[in-house]
């Protein structure tokens, strides 16, 4: 297992054009890393540079602190899982997982290889399938075949890109669960690439959130959706996305199209000087007024609206505000947009309704918003003016204290699973198992110190 450091890394690809722009990342060991973007953001050249597959323009790669910017992708033993799986379709499971150890011909004993492959194949649950051929297992399965070639292969991080894109919603689910349990089991270092939020927020301890090639933030998920450094973070992460309002501020009282709403001093200080501000509202920090009991009422502010539809969830439901902006706001929108890579921002709020709530299209009500929550962004810069650093950094020092626990756990469980690998080590196979397995547990739980604050 190892640290991966990302410091002021540039690819220019041969038009001159510079896919990544200056990235730096300290990627700790044990640590899940997603990158997440828009498409054409520089997720995969970013990625292809650390394994080694696309050359590095600028800037230096470290691994454990070496650098490694020159080093051919097999001296860098980092393992790719890739999107389609590129299993032989003429191999058993066995031999599949079995391949990179026979690639590296006369390296490995027999029993060695066996060893590897069934406890690779018993950690993955793979271990009745090994006889089979690739195009007789479900998706899920061909993708746990993928990570066992690279579990076999001791590599020091697993490098993954888009490895569910070709799954159904379901088994896209479980699968993010397996892998989330496997990353854990193994505490092996991971970088994984998705352009899917839910997927992103899921499995990462750290988001580092991409734009045109440009990192905007990286913090735990939890800092991201609380403490979103700009408008695209804010917009891009949460689902429904967080609602943008245009409003002009007077002393406490924003001026929207929603009607005015008095917010908390603090607050409308952050915005002082300027004139018009994007207000950025999640949509659970709305609620029906009727439904808000006494001792929260008074955090937030209230306003009357026209509802043009509800849609009921069950548990929860969503309702649509639209509203009628000024020209310049309009501009202001589309501006955005264009900012957000959307193709049109519309001049509509999405609000979280309690499933008890009678609001319905058409009607006049109430709707309360907690003014506590919301966030107020410049709109030139997109900067979020009301960010609490603090708050956000200690978040992500959240992640990394549980990152260290959970990895602990997971390998501490003594299953069967954990003690294949434990054996592994011990037996003095090759130097680098064995460093990797006595190394991972306290790595973990330095990585975490080492990375407070961050
Ligand atoms: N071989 C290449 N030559 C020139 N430009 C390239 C090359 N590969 C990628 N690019 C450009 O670099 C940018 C980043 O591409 P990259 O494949 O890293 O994006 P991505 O974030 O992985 O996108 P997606 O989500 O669509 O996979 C894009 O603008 C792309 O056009
Ligand atoms: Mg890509």
């Amino acid at each position: 297992m190892a640290s991966i450091t990302l410091n002021h890394l540039v690819k220019k690809y041969g038009d001159g054009f510079p896919a990544v722009n200056d990235i730096s990342i300290d990627i700790a060991d044990g640590e899940f890393i997603i990158l997440v973007g828009p498409s054409g953001c520089g997720k995969s050249t970013l990625l292809r540079m650390i394994v080694g597959l696309e050359d590095i323009t600028d800037g230096d790669l470290l691994i454990d602190g070496n650098r490694v910017n020159d080093k051919a992708p097999r001296d860098r033993n980092l393992a790719m899982v890739f999107q389609n799986y590129a299993l032989y379709p003429h191999l058993t499971v066995y031999e599949n997982i079995a391949f990179p150890l026979r690639l590296a011909k006369g390296k490995h004993s027999e029993e060695e290889v066996d060893r590897l492959v069934t406890g690779a194949a018993s950690t993955l649950e793979l271990t009745d399938h090994l006889q089979r051929k690739p195009a007789n297992l479900s998706g899920g399965q061909r993708q746990r075949v993928a990570m066992g070639r690279a579990i076999v292969r001791q590599a020091d991080a697993f490098l993954f890109d888009e490895p569910l894109s070709n799954l159904d919603a379901k088994l896209r689910g479980q699968m993010r669960a397996e892998i989330s349990q496997m990353q854990r089991r193994l505490g092996v270092t991971s970088v994984y690439v998705t352009h899917d939020q839910t997927e992103a927020m899921t499995l990462g301890d750290r988001v580092a959130v991409l734009k045109k090639g440009e990192l905007q933030q990286i913090a735990s998920p939890r800092e991201l959706y609380e403490q979103p450094r700009n408008l695209f973070v804010a917009g891009f992460i949460g689902s429904p996305s967080m609602n943008f309002l245009p409003a002009t501020v007077e002393g406490n009282v924003l001026r929207t199209a929603l009607g005015d709403l008095a917010i908390p001093a603090e607050k409308a200080a952050k915005a002082a000087g300027k004139k018009v501000v994007l207000v950025g509202v999640r949509p659970e920090f709305f609620e029906d007024a009727k439904l808000v009991e006494d001792s929260k009422r008074g955090h937030g502010s209230t306003f009357h609206a026209v509802l043009s539809h509800t849609e009921w969830l069950g548990n929860e439901q969503y309702g649509y505000i639209n509203f009628d902006p000024a020209p310049e706001v309009r501009e202001l929108l589309n501006n955005l947009a264009k900012e957000m890579d959307a193709d049109e921002l519309r001049p509509q709020i999405v609000v979280t309704l309690d499933a008890a709530s009678r609001i319905r299209g058409g009607r006049e009500a109430e709707i309360w918003l907690d003014t506590r929550k919301l966030h107020l962004f410049d709109p030139e810069t997109g900067d979020n003016l009301t960010r609490d650093e603090a708050a956000g950094a200690a978040l992500t020092e959240e992640a990394n204290q549980e990152r260290a626990e959970e990895i602990a756990n997971a390998q501490g469980d003594g299953d069967s699973t954990a003690s294949g690998f434990s054996s592994r080590n011990t037996d003095g196979g090759s130097p680098a198992g064995a460093s990797a397995g006595s190394s991972s547990r306290g790595g973990a739980t330095a990585a975490g110190g080492k990375h407070a604050g961050g």
